[in-house]
This record gives structure tokens, C-alpha cells and sequence, in this order.
């Protein structure tokens, strides 16, 4: 009989921009793999290969856990700042280059492909229009132009990533995650965020089989197509979808309280409107009151996180909260991540051979 195949195998030489581009055995595997590799089963699985990292923002944790990561596994990590060191990238197309752009990324693109195995990239939205930043015109011109693996480290849309890591901290600390309550709670903070990171740790959330509550204040509404994404989530697993208006109810009986700010799509560019409408929802914090109302719930962050802002120091210093974990496996999962991309799998544990006969 031959070995079942890998899910996995099917991941070399794709783009990894949302974690909706994995399907649920692709998904399951991945987190596995990335179990196997936190219990320091290594291997030189990326020996030889060069990842390319191009940043348009700064980082603390993406940029160091990719750069150990490639380095644990035998590989080579390149920093690449844009615009600092690094020549301002022109993604649009048809324009005149006579900007402070000095390189367009149909050149670019290509040629880091030339030195890297694998590329990422980061860039958040300008805070200009978003009918055009939903489109995500950055990461998808790399996409588009990249001949290798493209990984996303945070777009307009999507931090998958973050995601992954999120989804392996919920299976270790909830064991069997599937009908439980995962609120993702929006908070107040003094700048309008992107919506990156909690529009992926819903739709891990809704992968999980969890039961996900969205609290935030009216105007504060999710992206139409990541809305239609937890839909067709919970749909097609049987889970539960619901908004709240109010912080206290959705945390009623929560086993994962997410925790994340971010800003008004309604008033994206509108810097002043934005502002006004926030700076009425300060109340929106997490504290000991909002986690007594959970069942015995966990509280997470992406990180970075402003203390007594977002949440209040006595919720991030007990043991309910697991952001260090959180950022952990940030590590563990993208060194799963690029091994699958990069056709790096590690090989099968091979079974002990089974002898003839023999005592008891
Ligand atoms: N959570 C996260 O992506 O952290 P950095 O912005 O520091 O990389």
C-alpha cells in the first residue's frame, strides 16, 4: 500500500496570502507540522535557500521570528526596508516615475526572484482610498510578478501569519477548540489601525470550528468580502456568526477574548471623522470585570498592545493572557509555512520494523 500523500506537498511553489487560500486538510496539516517543529524537531529543512523579506513597514516580531526561523532551519533571511536602503517601489500600473518612486515593482520583483527562493512582504494601507486598498494593489503586485513563493507579512487585508500563529495558540491552550466562544473585541486606541489582523484572526477563528462573536461599535463594521468569508465559514462548518454592539454581552461565557483596535473603514482617509467617532468608544477596554464574565476565558493580542489603553495591566499580567505564546508560535508556524512553500518537507518518521516470531 502506498504512503498517503502529504497535504502539504501541495503547497510547494504557491503564494501564501490569506490563510482562505488553504483548504482544511492543507490547514490542519500545517498547524501540525509547526506542533512537530516547536518541539525542536528542526532538521536543516530550508539548508541552501534564501528568503527575501521586503518591508514598506516596521516590525518587531514578523521580521525577527522570519529571520531566526529561516536561520533554525539552515537557511539565509534578507532584510530589505523600503526606502530606507532600499529604493521607493512604484506598484501602479501606467504611471509616469517621476516621484519619489525610483523602481518599479515589475523590475524588482523579478529580479529579488533571481536571488531568493522565497519572497515576503509587508505593507499596510496608506490610509488613502479604500476602494482601492481593499484590493490589496501591493502584495498582489508581488504576487503577480513573483516567480517564487510569495508570503504575505501583512497586508490591507490579511495577516495570515499572525492567523496561523493565532489558530496554534487556541488548539494548545483549548485543546479541542470546536464549539467554543471566540470573541474578537474591538478596543479603543489613539490611532485608527488597520484591520489586518482581525480580519484573519476571525477567519482562523471560523476555520477552528469555533463559535465567533464580533463586538465593536457601530461604524466599525468589518470589510464586505472578509463579512462573506465568515459566512461561507461558518455555513459550511455549522458554526455561529454574530455582532455585538455591546463589549460586557459578547463576552458572556467567551473562552478566547481577542482583543484588537482598529479604524472606521467608513472614514478611512478621513483622518478628523475618524477620530470623532473613536474618541466616543474609550470605554472599549478590556479589564477584570470584562474576564470575569468569560468561562475561565483566555486573552489574546497580536502585539504590539498599549497597556491600560486596550486592555488594563492586571488582564495582560495573569495567566489568562498568552500573547507571549501567541508570539511564539509565530515562529513555529511560518517555519512550517516556508518548508511547504519551499517543497521542504520533512521526511516521514519511518515505522519500526516489525521482526518474525520472538519472546513476548
Ligand atoms: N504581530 C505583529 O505582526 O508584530 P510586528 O508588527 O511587530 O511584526
Amino acid at each position: 500500500m502506498s504512503p498517503a500523500r502529504n497535504p502539504l506537498a501541495g503547497l510547494e511553489g504557491r503564494h501564501f496570502i490569506s490563510t482562505q487560500d488553504l483548504n482544511d486538510q492543507e490547514l490542519k496539516a500545517l498547524l501540525d507540522l509547526a506542533e512537530e517543529l516547536a518541539r525542536g524537531r528542526h532538521g536543516k529543512l530550508l539548508e541552501g535557500k534564501v528568503l527575501g523579506m521586503v518591508f514598506f513597514n516596521p516590525s518587531l516580531r514578523t521580521r525577527t521570528s522570519f529571520e531566526a526561523g529561516t536561520f533554525q532551519l539552515g537557511g539565509h533571511a534578507i532584510h530589505l526596508a523600503v526606502g530606507q536602503g532600499v529604493w521607493k517601489l512604484e506598484h501602479r500600473d501606467g504611471v509616469v516615475m517621476d516621484g519619489a518612486a525610483s523602481e518599479h515593482l515589475k523590475e524588482a520583483v523579478p529580479v529579488l526572484a533571481r536571488y531568493c527562493d522565497l519572497l515576503a512582504v509587508r505593507c499596510f494601507p496608506s490610509g488613502s482610498d479604500w476602494k482601492e486598498e481593499r484590493k490589496d494593489p501591493v502584495v498582489t503586485g508581488f504576487a503577480d510578478h513573483s516567480p517564487v513563493p510569495l508570503i504575505n507579512m501583512e497586508s490591507s487585508l490579511y495577516h495570515p501569519c499572525q492567523g496561523l500563529a493565532d489558530m496554534l495558540t487556541v488548539r494548545q491552550k483549548l485543546k479541542r477548540p470546536g464549539g467554543k466562544k471566540f470573541v474578537l473585541a474591538w478596543t479603543h486606541h489613539p490611532k485608527a489601525l488597520p484591520t489586518a489582523v482581525p480580519n484573519s484572526a476571525a477567519l482562523i477563528a471560523g476555520r477552528s470550528g469555533m463559535d465567533l462573536a464580533l463586538a465593536h461599535p457601530k461604524g466599525y463594521e468589518l470589510d464586505p468580502l472578509v463579512m462573506r468569508q465568515l459566512q461561507e465559514n461558518a455555513d459550511r462548518l455549522g458554526t455561529t456568526l454574530e455582532i455585538s454592539h455591546k463589549l460586557d454581552d459578547a463576552l458572556d461565557g467567551a473562552h478566547v477574548v481577542y482583543a484588537k483596535s482598529w479604524g472606521s473603514l467608513k472614514h478611512h482617509g478621513n483622518e478628523a471623522a475618524e477620530k470623532k467617532l473613536r474618541s466616543r468608544h474609550r470605554k472599549w477596554i478590556i479589564n477584570g470585570d470584562g474576564m470575569a464574565r468569560t468561562d475561565g476565558g483566555i486573552f489574546m493580542h497580536c502585539l504590539p498592545v498599549r497597556r491600560n489603553v486596550v486592555v488594563t495591566d492586571e488582564v495582560l499580567d495573569s495567566p489568562a493572557s498568552v500573547v507571549v505564546d501567541q508570539a511564539e508560535n509565530r515562529l513555529h508556524v511560518q517555519k512550517a509555512l516556508m518548508a511547504a512553500l519551499a517543497g521542504r518537507l520533512p521526511r516521514p518518521a519511518t515505522a519500526p520494523k516489525r521482526t518474525r516470531g520472538g519472546g513476548s
